[in-house]
């Protein structure tokens, strides 16, 4: 008897340990990461101000790391096929090659993915700026239907289950208990790095040599003096001049894609039939590796974008009071000055960020 209450003993103390061992206690400890500092392009400390990352998310090294893997994980989607790398490439600028991206289900959405450049000087995102904040955005594709389709409690739950995750979230925010929060705030630092301002014209702007040969220099030169003609490009009013690195306004209009709109855009956001038909300027950066065009991406060429504010614009109720020539069906420019503008717009794409090692996959 006295022997059956040892072993029985024995045994219920290793069912404790056992179980005591399985029960996981959330860590607490304190953030044990270094403080990130921004490199900035030449161009971009001159004109712009300082990111201002929100106190609730300080940027760390380790946190930026962090939301590199997240980025690229396809434990994000419902059944583990899709990151958010896989309709932002990074060889396209971190937008998508196909006018409407594709999500989980095989289903494709009614806009073209965005690139994912200079995002911590915005406020407003996707193109009729619905999400307020960037932490905020990152929810968004997750639980969307027709992206990555599932919920944040399911993509928690795996990211617990990983060997490494749960350590990279105690380093970063001091718990290892891992939610949807933590993971758009890693997120969001990874994506404020990503800065792109090295094109060649940013190179002309700043030291007087763009790095190409001196025809096509002067060329992009003066594609961009049609772009602020006010009778020729008339480009500058919304996608910004020489003194704005970011060529957007980040704000909304109707630059007369349509007669009638199949997509209302801010209006949809707004309630506000005035808005109807008005998209979030995009930036004209980087646009070589971001095709196809327009919210919509229904131009597939840059020649084709050019001949829309040229010839072909469509007058609306909502036609942004910008577009002066629209009695005339645009500026209708010359093709001489249409080749510059287009070298003009060549010249803002910067192929140091397409290749940067610090914004691919980390595998
Ligand atoms: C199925 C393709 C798809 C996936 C997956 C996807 N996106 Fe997007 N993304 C888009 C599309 C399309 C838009 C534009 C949507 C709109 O305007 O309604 C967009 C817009 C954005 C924007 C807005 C950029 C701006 O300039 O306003 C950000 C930021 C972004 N995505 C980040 C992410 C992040 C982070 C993830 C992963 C959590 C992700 N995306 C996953 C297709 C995708
Ligand atoms: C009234 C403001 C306005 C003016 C002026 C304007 N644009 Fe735009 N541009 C926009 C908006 C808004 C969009 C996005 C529209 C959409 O997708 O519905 C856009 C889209 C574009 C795109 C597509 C970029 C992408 O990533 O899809 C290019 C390229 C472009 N514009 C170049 C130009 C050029 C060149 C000029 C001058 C000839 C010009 N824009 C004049 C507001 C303007």
């Amino acid at each position: 008897m006295v022997k059956y209450n040892k072993i029985a003993f024995v045994i219920f103390s290793l069912v404790i340990i056992l179980v005591s061992s399985c029960r996981k206690d959330p860590k607490i400890t304190p953030v044990s990461a270094s403080p990130y500092s921004f490199d900035y392009p030449a161009i971009i400390s001159e004109y712009l101000p300082p990111i201002q990352t929100p106190n609730t998310n300080p940027m760390t090294d380790e946190g930026v790391e962090l939301g590199r893997k997240l980025f690229y994980d396809e434990r994000l989607s419902a059944n583990n096929t899709q990151s958010c790398g896989s309709c932002h490439l990074q060889s396209a600028s971190f937008s998508d090659t196909t006018s409407y991206s594709i999500g989980i289900d095989g289903i494709a959405g009614n806009r073209n993915s965005m690139p994912l450049i200079n995002l911590g000087w915005m406020n407003s995102f996707f193109w009729d700026g619905r999400a307020i904040g960037m932490e905020n955005q990152v929810y968004q594709p997750v639980t969307n239907p027709i992206e990555m389709h599932t919920t944040w409690p399911n993509v928690a739950a795996k990211l617990q289950q990983d060997g490494l995750y749960p350590a990279l979230f105690l380093q970063v925010f001091g718990t290892d208990v891992i939610d949807s929060v933590l993971v758009s705030k890693a997120i969001s630092q990874f994506m404020r790095t990503l800065i792109s301002g090295n094109a060649p014209f940013d190179k002309y702007l700043m030291t007087g040599s763009s790095g190409w040969n001196a025809i096509d220099e002067q060329l992009a030169y003066e594609g961009f003096t049609i772009f602020m003609d006010e009778t020729k490009g008339d480009c500058f009013h919304c996608h910004g001049d020489s003194y704005n690195p970011l060529w957007t306004d980040n704000s909304f209009h109707n630059n007369g894609l349509d007669v009638f709109f199949t997509d209302n855009g801010r209006g949809a956001v707004t309630g506000n039939a005035f808005d109807n038909g008005k998209f979030k300027t995009p930036t004209l950066r980087n646009l070589v590796f971001t095709a196809p065009y327009m919210h919509d991406g229904r131009f597939t060429t840059l020649q084709q974008v050019i001949n829309h504010y040229s010839q072909g614009l469509q007058n609306s109720a909502t036609i942004d009071p910008l577009m002066k020539h629209i009695g005339n069906g645009g500026s209708q420019m010359n093709p001489g000055d249409k080749s510059k503008l287009l070298m003009f717009l060549i010249s803002l794409s910067d192929s140091s960020f397409v290749s940067n090692p610090k914004f691919a996959d980390p595998g």
